[in-house]
């Protein structure tokens, strides 16, 4: 019979649909098993129209028998489909392998205080605890208040060695946290005793002891009748604070233009108690600071009557600090970011 073929293609078309229908029915091991046997067994649906092959005339023959064998492995992947969702569902498993309970808990990830962050909380804490109040201001600063209001001219070598990253003309990010201190006292009169903490650029190397980016305090006090002997007890205070009562304090002539007379301050190496080692190059004291009395030319930039007011500032380097305190060896570990470096802080 002429159309033999096509009837028996059109046969398994409807094998395949009432397969594919029958087999998205099940919902137990039993049920699937059934469906298979009707569709799949040895004298199910899809063998029985398949044995009618052989009568099929030969040119029907292949067209016809690729059919059925599309309908069977569309049936035979529904099937293995449907009995893996029934098993997961059995097991009550969602998907991920079972949960081994006498394993050891996952520690739990907490975090910690940046070791920069932790000198910088206590310094302000030590301050505080001597009237200082803690300001901020814009790290994108005015070429006027980083050098100019600071004593420092334009053309002078220590605007030179502070040159930087300039925004635009006459705008830079700033080079150090000073120019705070005028800020602070454009905006206040005295008396004036805040604690600045703060980032500072510069165009320095990226190397074992400088970052571009990095963290200053600064501290000013004006009033009347500041002397240099209530600045030496202020930082005493800080040092045996921070560093330890036993820790002496050295003031070192130095220059600023912004201060005058100019200290750098040194403490007894905290390492070897003074007694020479790697961290004090054997001298037996390490630098925390630059400073001194506040230079009058600046009380004239802000307005302030350098007749009748006087004080000191002071700048440090909390991340120098956090190196000495913690012996680290290299600026660069602070900055890059290696949790499992910083964690040792917590
Ligand atoms: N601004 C100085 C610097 O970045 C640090 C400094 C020194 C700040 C002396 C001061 C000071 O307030 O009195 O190198």
């Amino acid at each position: 019979m002429a159309n033999e073929g096509p009837a028996l293609r059109q046969r398994l078309e409807e094998i395949r649909r009432r397969g594919v229908e029958a087999f998205g029915a099940v919902s137990t091991r039993e049920e699937l098993e059934a469906a298979r046997v009707e569709f799949l067994g040895r004298s199910g649906l899809v063998s029985e129209a398949m044995s009618r092959l052989r009568g099929l005339p030969a040119e029907e023959r292949p067209e016809t028998g690729q059919a059925g064998n599309r309908v069977k492995r569309e049936l035979e992947s529904l099937l293995e489909a449907r009995l893996s969702e029934i098993s997961a569902a059995e097991s009550g498993d969602t998907g991920t392998a079972p949960t081994d309970l006498t394993l050891p808990g996952r520690r739990r990830w907490t975090g910690s205080v940046h070791p920069v962050t932790r000198v910088i909380d206590e310094v302000c804490e030590i301050f505080r605890e001597i009237g200082f109040t803690i300001a901020a201001g814009p790290e994108i600063e005015s070429d006027w208040h980083n050098f100019t209001a600071l004593n420092i001219p334009l053309d002078h070598p220590a605007a030179d060695m502070h040159d930087t990253f300039y925004v635009d003309d006459g705008v830079l990010l700033r080079t150090h946290t000073s120019p705070v201190q005028v800020r602070v006292m454009l905006e206040h009169e005295p008396p004036v005793r805040v604690l600045v903490p703060g980032l500072a650029f510069r165009r320095d190397p990226w190397d074992a002891s400088h970052a571009p980016a990095f963290e200053q305090i600064e501290g000013l006090a004006v009033d009347e009748g500041i002397d240099f002997v209530e600045f030496r007890a202020a930082i005493d205070f800080f040092v045996h604070s921070f560093f330890g009562p036993g820790t002496r304090t050295r003031f070192r002539p130095s220059y600023f233009p912004f201060t005058e007379p100019s200290a750098e301050v040194d403490v007894t190496c905290f390492l070897c108690d003074g007694s020479g080692c790697a961290t004090c190059k054997n001298t037996g004291w390490v630098e925390i600071m630059g400073s001194g009395m506040v230079n009058p030319a600046v009380f004239e930039s802000v307005g302030y009557d350098p007749e009748r007011f006087t004080g000191y500032a002071f700048g440090m380097g909390p991340a120098r600090i956090a190196m000495l305190r913690y012996r680290i060896p290299d600026i660069r570990m602070l900055y890059e970011g290696d949790i499992a470096f910083l964690g040792q802080f917590a």
